[in-house]
Formats: structure tokens, C-alpha cells, sequence
């Protein structure tokens, strides 16, 4: 097939790009580079610099005769979402409204979003699976809802066909090494680890060592985005296969706790990582782990390298090569 990458220049959109491009498909990029970077893209795969909320770009490059598209291009900081809606509101819902207009205006019948697992808010019982409320936290959530909302109208009422993904948390860098590209500023708990592993920040600040959890730290769904990459390649086939729309988790069914990141980490380095414990970070659960049941039953997707040795042994591998160490 010939794809549209909408985002694909950022940190799992490459990885995304990547697996189409190896299971065959002719991928396209577009970016503004705003978080996504130039060292991030595959000369195999054509490159439109533009910006989402600039219509005629968008239209003029989704004219390229796509078949299907895939939407990653959006902010995704949840504590600054509630800081700076207007920001998420204009990225995350304006330019999703002109990408899927526009893909509608240029006849692309099929898209494949990026979804989170913030669409459901505080746990109300583990694992979560598809049926459970979705009642997001914070405004980023807010918008993720938002736009499967949309999408389910513009399935009715025009007949896009439409795969939501609902990660839970990415993490780790390509198993084969292929993406360099490191974030910038980033917040997560996996390249904060990373970055005090390097000596680019004096510690691993702990949100909270008193939660009802196995060791006190927060437990979160670490998911390799190598699985989830191929992820969207399974949702897209069978989106395509079977004409209809669907919305599923991909998370690895697995918590790993903060303690366990840290300790994990302090092995694959061979650095020491000096952790401080800190209050609880407002809105942050104990516990979030996924019921990947639905992956599993319609795509036939599991994750694969979504073990806390892979997510640490591959991000450490990143940061390694990009030369960032001190
Ligand atoms: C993980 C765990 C923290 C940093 C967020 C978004 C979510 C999704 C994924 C995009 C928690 C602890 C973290 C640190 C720490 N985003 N932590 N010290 O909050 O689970 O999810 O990213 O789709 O919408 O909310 O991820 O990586 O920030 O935190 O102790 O410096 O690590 O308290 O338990 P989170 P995270």
C-alpha cells in the first residue's frame, strides 16, 4: 500500500515509518519537525516538511495518491496540557479536523491513529480493557477521546475507516538499532533514567514511594515501540481487510515499577543512577496495566520486546550511539 506518515519524523512515528517501509509498503513523511527531526527520517521514504495547520500543505501532499494514512502528529505532554489547553486544543483537534478533511477532500479512505491510554482516566479495575469508562485526567486525554469521537462520525457519516490505538506507555528505542534520534526535553520516566545514567542530569527524581504497589513506586504498561510499530501494521491489514473500524489497547499486560526501571537500568549501564524520593506527583495513579485481549483475539498482535531488560538494553543503546554520554 502506499501510506502517509502524519508525524513521522517523531519518536514513534519513525519507528512506525520503519515498519511499514519493512513490511513493504511505500511510506511517506509529513512533519514540521517541531518535536520530530530530520535524522529521524528514511531516504527510502519521501519527506513533505509542513504543518498540519496549514490546510493547502496538508491537501496538496495528501493528493499523492494514498491509500491509507497514519496520524501521529500531536502534543502529547499530559501535565502540560493542563497548563496550556489552547495549545492541545489547536494541535490536537484543529489539526486532526484538517487532516481528516483533507484526507476526505483527497479520497485517503483509511486512517490509523494514535490513541492513548489516557482516554480512560484513574483506574476504575485492572487490567483496563476497551470497555472500560473513558474518563481522561487531564486535557491531552481530553483531545485523544475527542478525536475517536470524530472519527466514529466521520465513519458514519462519510465511511472513513478508522483503527484507534490506545498505547499505554512507549518506551525503548528500535531492537535493531536503526533510530538514533533522541527526544528533546523529555519528561518520561525511561529517558529521565537514561539522561542521569549519562550524566546529563544529576538524578532520577521518584514521584512517590508510598503507593500501594510491590515496592511503594508507581506501576505503570511499559510498551516496546518496536511492538507498538507493529501494531499499526496489524490494525491497518486488518482495517483494510475487513472494511470496518476499531478501536483496541496496546499495552504489554505487564507492570514494571519505577524501582524496577531504576534497578533494571543500574545493570545495563553499570552506572550508579542516584535516585531521590520526591512527593507524589499530582494525578498520577498507583497502578495502570492493559487487558491486550482485543490485540491479541483481532490482530494477532502481543507484545514482543516489552520486558524491562529490551525497554532499558535498547533505550540505553540509543543514547550510546547518539554520543550523548558523559
Ligand atoms: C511513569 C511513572 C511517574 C518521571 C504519561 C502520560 C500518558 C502517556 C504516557 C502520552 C509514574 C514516575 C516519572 C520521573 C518518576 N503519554 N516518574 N520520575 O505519567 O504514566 O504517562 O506518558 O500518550 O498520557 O500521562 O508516564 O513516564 O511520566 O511516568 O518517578 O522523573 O514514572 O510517577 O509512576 P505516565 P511517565
Amino acid at each position: 500500500m502506499r501510506i502517509l506518515i502524519v508525524g513521522g519524523a517523531g519518536y514513534i512515528g519513525s519507528h512506525v515509518a520503519r515498519e511499514f517501509l519493512d513490511a513493504g509498503h511505500e511510506v511517506a513523511v509529513f512533519d514540521n519537525l517541531s518535536s520530530g527531526r530530520r535524522d529521524n527520517l528514511f531516504p527510502e521514504a519521501r519527506f513533505v516538511e509542513g504543518d498540519i495547520l496549514d490546510y493547502p500543505a496538508l491537501l496538496g501532499c495528501m493528493r499523492g495518491g494514498f491509500d491509507a494514512l497514519v496520524h501521529l502528529a500531536a502534543a502529547k505532554a499530559a501535565g502540560e496540557s493542563m497548563l496550556k489547553p489552547e495549545k492541545y486544543a489547536l494541535q490536537n483537534l484543529n489539526g486532526t479536523v484538517h487532516i481528516l478533511n483533507a484526507a476526505l477532500e483527497a479520497g485517503v479512505g483509511k486512517v490509523v491513529f494514535s490513541s492513548s491510554a489516557a482516554t480512560y482516566g484513574e483506574p476504575k479495575y485492572l487490567p483496563i480493557d476497551e470497555k472500560h469508562p473513558t474518563e481522561p485526567e487531564n486535557f491531552y486525554g481530553y483531545t485523544k477521546l475527542e478525536v475517536e469521537r470524530l472519527l466514529g462520525w466521520y465513519d458514519r457519516l462519510r465511511g472513513l475507516k478508522f483503527a484507534a490505538l490506545r498505547y499505554f506507555n512507549a518506551a525503548g528505542y528500535d531492537v535493531k538499532g536503526r533510530i538514533r534520534g533522541l527526544e528533546r526535553d523529555p519528561a518520561n520516566l525511561l529517558p529521565v533514567v537514561m539522561e542521569a545514567a549519562a550524566g546529563m542530569r544529576p538524578e532520577v527524581q521518584v514521584f512517590g514511594d508510598d503507593y500501594p504497589t510491590r515496592d511503594g513506586t508507581g506501576v505503570r504498561d511499559y510498551v516496546h515501540v518496536s511492538d507498538l510499530a507493529r501494531g499499526h501494521v496489524a490494525a491497518l491489514e486488518w482495517v483494510s481487510r475487513e472494511g470496518r473500524s476499531l478501536v483496541v489497547n496496546l499495552g504489554s499486560e505487564k507492570g514494571i515499577s519505577v524501582l524496577e526501571i531504576i534497578e533494571e537500568a543500574r545493570r545495563v549501564t553499570g552506572r550508579p543512577i542516584p535516585a531521590r524520593i520526591m512527593p507524589r506527583r499530582p494525578g498520577d495513579p498507583a497502578q495502570l496495566y492493559a487487558s491486550s485481549a482485543l490485540a491479541r483475539e483481532l490482530l494477532g498482535w502481543e507484545a514482543r520486546h516489552s520486558d524491562v531488560g529490551s525497554l532499558v538494553a535498547t533505550t540505553w543503546e540509543a543514547y550510546r550511539a547518539s554520543g550523548a554520554l558523559r
